[in-house]
């Protein structure tokens, strides 16, 4: 039987209205049924009668409970569940939390995204489906045992996908590692959170390419990190920038998405790539190279990565499936030396317990199936041909309003917008009008740029998309 506890701080009459009011939510005194008289529970607790009666009255004015003087004290029939008394304020609990919300244009683009289905899409940063090589992986899903005893374990990733991604970034981009050195990750998104909440504290300072990618730049802010920019041109980020930076604000790690950047889709020169890395190596400073995009190189050779020469291990390298293969299976990885591996995979532990096998089973077969090497020369061709489309559109329908660089690689086209329009307006427009694209301000870059990707929309609908956009923009125009 409970009593209440003469030693706490919580006074009696509140622990008794506590209690009391457990049992009418867990049902133990039903609506309208009748509580015991306040002699009887006082002699029941061990209490002055008086306690009792505050508790009953506590209880009354938080409307569990009715009784008229003199009369039995019955359960309230319709306020004892009554939400407004219990429910949390969920409202508050949302606002809180160290996480900051996505930018309200994100947000605003990805609703009208969901709720218009004719919208034509130049914002979601992704493959069209047909891009992707949906026939091979449901081939493989299909033949893809479940095997319970098999890597739930393995918090660093399924070993045969860690081996294959070895034999794959020492074919294809010239890094020489081993499956003891990369950690599988949900994407490349979930590398990025790993390094910043592993590796770096609130308040830290790092640089980042302006503009660049956004959802890493709302996440390194939430993660209370500083931000400096380094400017990037049409050759890519500008290394000289780097040590006047380290110098002033004691910089600690180096962000940069060298190959067909996001959103800019410059391409880091060789000169410059080299540049960084012996700036980074003389100031003992890491460099993290978010590297998704450079198997789609369209004219030129695959460019090769900063890491393949990287003698003195400055560099953590992260890769994905997402965007040369499929975004749903959610496959990134980093490789990174080995003490780093270690605590990335023990922060991996806290936060998953590892990471589904069943993509990874997939991702490892397809990455060595005769399928993968055609489906990547399949999808450059096409990129290029929505990328030409795409720039033959903007000329015919936005002549003397746009300019652009054609990029030679990656998803996405970089505009800058030359009458002076106002971002927020110019998004209200197209959407209006039926097609989507990202402000330039989301990336960090000044007002009157849009980044297009031409990898996400039909191939057809890519003429008229721009003609909607055209529209949108002559409205804001005039
Ligand atoms: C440069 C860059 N890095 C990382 C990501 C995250 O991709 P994912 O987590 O799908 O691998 C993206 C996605 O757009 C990107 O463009």
């Amino acid at each position: 039987m409970w009593k209440p506890d003469r030693q706490s701080s919580t006074p009696l009459y509140q622990q008794i209205a506590n209690d009391l009011q457990s049992k009418i939510i867990d049902g133990v005194y039903p609506p309208g049924s009748p509580l015991p008289s306040e002699r009887k529970l006082a002699e029941q607790f061990g209490v002055n009668r008086s306690t009792v009666v505050l508790a009953y009255s506590e209880l009354r004015s938080l409307g569990f409970i009715e009784s008229q003087p003199g009369s039995k004290t019955l359960v309230s029939p319709y306020k004892w569940n009554d939400e407004a008394n219990r429910t949390p304020e969920w409202h508050r609990y949302a606002k809180s939390g160290g996480f900051l919300p996505n930018l309200p244009f994100l947000r605003r683009i990805r609703e009208e995204v969901v709720r218009n289905s004719s919208l034509i899409d130049f914002a979601s940063g992704k493959l069209s489906a047909d891009l992707s090589p949906v026939q091979e992986i449901n081939r493989i899903l299909q033949s893809t045992e479940y095997n319970p005893g098999q890597g739930a374990d393995n918090n660093q990733g399924f070993l045969p996908l860690r081996e294959a991604l070895a034999l794959f970034l020492r074919r294809h981009r010239d890094i020489h590692t081993s499956a003891s050195s990369i950690l599988v990750t949900s994407g490349s998104q979930q590398s990025l959170y790993l390094i910043t909440q592993c590796l770096l504290s609130p308040g830290d300072a790092i640089a980042v390419e302006t503009p660049s990618f956004t959802h890493s730049l709302s996440m390194f802010q939430s993660a209370g990190l500083r931000m400096y920019r380094l400017p990037v041109d049409e050759y890519g980020v500008r290394p000289e920038s780097i040590r006047q930076l380290h110098k002033k604000h004691r910089i600690k790690m180096l962000f940069v998405n060298p190959n067909f950047q996001n959103p800019t889709g410059t391409l880091l020169s060789s000169d410059r790539k080299k540049q960084l890395l012996e700036t980074a190596s003389e100031l003992g400073l890491p460099i993290v190279e978010d590297d998704p995009l450079s198997l789609t190189a369209f004219e030129t050779n695959v460019p090769p990565p900063i890491k393949a020469e990287d003698a003195a291990s400055s560099t953590l390298y992260i890769g994905s499936f997402s965007k040369i293969a499929a975004a749903g299976l959610r496959i990134g990885w980093i490789v990174a030396p080995h003490s780093v591996i270690q605590r990335l995979v023990d922060a991996k532990r806290q936060m998953d317990m590892g990471f589904s096998i069943i993509p990874q089973q997939i991702a490892a077969k397809y990455i060595e199936s005769p399928h993968f090497i055609p489906h990547i020369e399949h999808l450059r061709k096409e990129l290029i041909r929505k990328r030409n489309r795409l720039a033959a559109a903007l000329d015919q329908e936005m002549n003397g309003l746009v300019r652009f660089n054609l990029p030679i690689g990656g998803l996405h086209l970089w505009c800058k917008i030359i009458p002076k329009v106002n971002d927020g307006k110019l998004l209200d427009a197209a959407l209006r009008q039926g097609a989507a694209f990202v402000p330039g301000s989301v990336y960090g870059a000044e007002s009157g740029f849009m980044r297009l990707t031409y990898a996400h929309p039909k191939f057809e609908d890519i003429t008229p998309g721009v003609s909607r956009l055209a529209s949108a923009l002559r409205e804001v125009l005039e």
